[in-house]
């Protein structure tokens, strides 16, 4: 492992901290302002400034690094980028319908990669005082303790999360299997935030998570889901145009346990 591995993993946690206090001051002082991306997706001045703050310190640190960020380079060219520079991926709020709406479940989500590997993760949710994060190949940790994935060995026990993208005509068949998932499993979630599904998957809360995301909902959470020791896989095997090691385009990770029978349930042509 480089040593600049920690490093990075300690950079990444003060910067999600601080992010962290960013929001529940805006959201205490309701201090944000409300506005809509394509027509259809809720963003806010909390989650440009979140942004700011994280992607500013980024290159002060760091300057050679690259920068995947929702708000602020989500069309960067990965292609281009050489596989041994580092990459960082940025939601500054994961959830932000629930930071709009006054709910917990928020999260600030820093990845990143180098090449075809995920380095290390870290998703802070400052309402609810938890920051879980993993570096490749030392475990997936929450406030320090280790995290490890559920013991479900049966569908009929396995509580379920997933999600819905703000596009409503992609929906029908999203319905379809979360259907086929109500049948068959114990419940379903929708907790409105991609990348704390992915650490509920990691700390055995969650049996499984599916959903189509983009790189900056699932590029810490998958690495943090992994190195719990889940199943980080897909059901839908279209070519997508983002590298595998950030792609989240149906994606399925789940408890190792029950993935096959979770992937039987949900890879079906609709
Ligand atoms: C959203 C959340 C949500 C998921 C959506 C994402 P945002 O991210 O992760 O749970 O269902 O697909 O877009 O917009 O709150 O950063
Ligand atoms: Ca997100
Ligand atoms: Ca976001």
């Amino acid at each position: 492992m480089s040593e600049n591995y920690e490093e990075w993993l300690d950079f990444a946690k003060a910067l999600a901290m601080k992010a962290g206090e960013m929001i529940v001051t805006a959201r205490e002082n309701s201090t944000f302002v409300r506005d809509y991306k394509m027509d259809h997706e809720l963003v806010t001045s909390t989650d440009i400034a979140v942004d700011q703050y994280i992607c500013s310190r980024i290159v002060e640190n760091y300057p050679s690094h690259c920068i995947l960020s929702e708000e602020s380079s989500p069309h960067m060219d990965l292609g281009s980028i050489g596989d041994d520079v580092p990459v960082w991926v940025i939601d500054p709020i994961d959830g932000t319908v629930n930071f709009a709406h006054g709910h917990h479940h928020v999260a600030v989500s820093i990845g990143l990669y180098i090449g075809d590997q995920r380095i290390l993760g870290v998703v802070n949710a400052p309402f609810l005082g938890e920051c879980f994060w993993a570096l490749k190949g030392s475990g997936a940790f929450c406030n320090g303790k280790p995290l490890a994935v559920s013991s479900a060995q049966e569908l009929r026990n396995a509580l379920v999360a997933t999600g819905f993208p703000y596009q409503k005509t992609a929906l029908t068949p999203i319905v379809e299997r979360v259907s086929r998932i109500l049948h068959h499993c114990q419940d379903v979630r929708r907790n409105g935030s991609a990348a704390l599904d992915l650490c509920w998957v990691a700390a055995g809360r969650l049996d499984a998570y599916f959903e189509s995301v983009k790189p900056w909902d699932m590029a810490a959470g998958a690495l943090i889901a992994e190195e719990a020791g889940a199943k980080v896989g897909y059901y839908l095997s279209n070519a997508s145009a983002w590298p595998d090691v950030v792609n989240g385009e149906g994606l399925l990770v789940s408890t190792p346990q029950l993935y096959a029978d979770f992937l039987a349930l949900i890879d079906v042509d609709l």
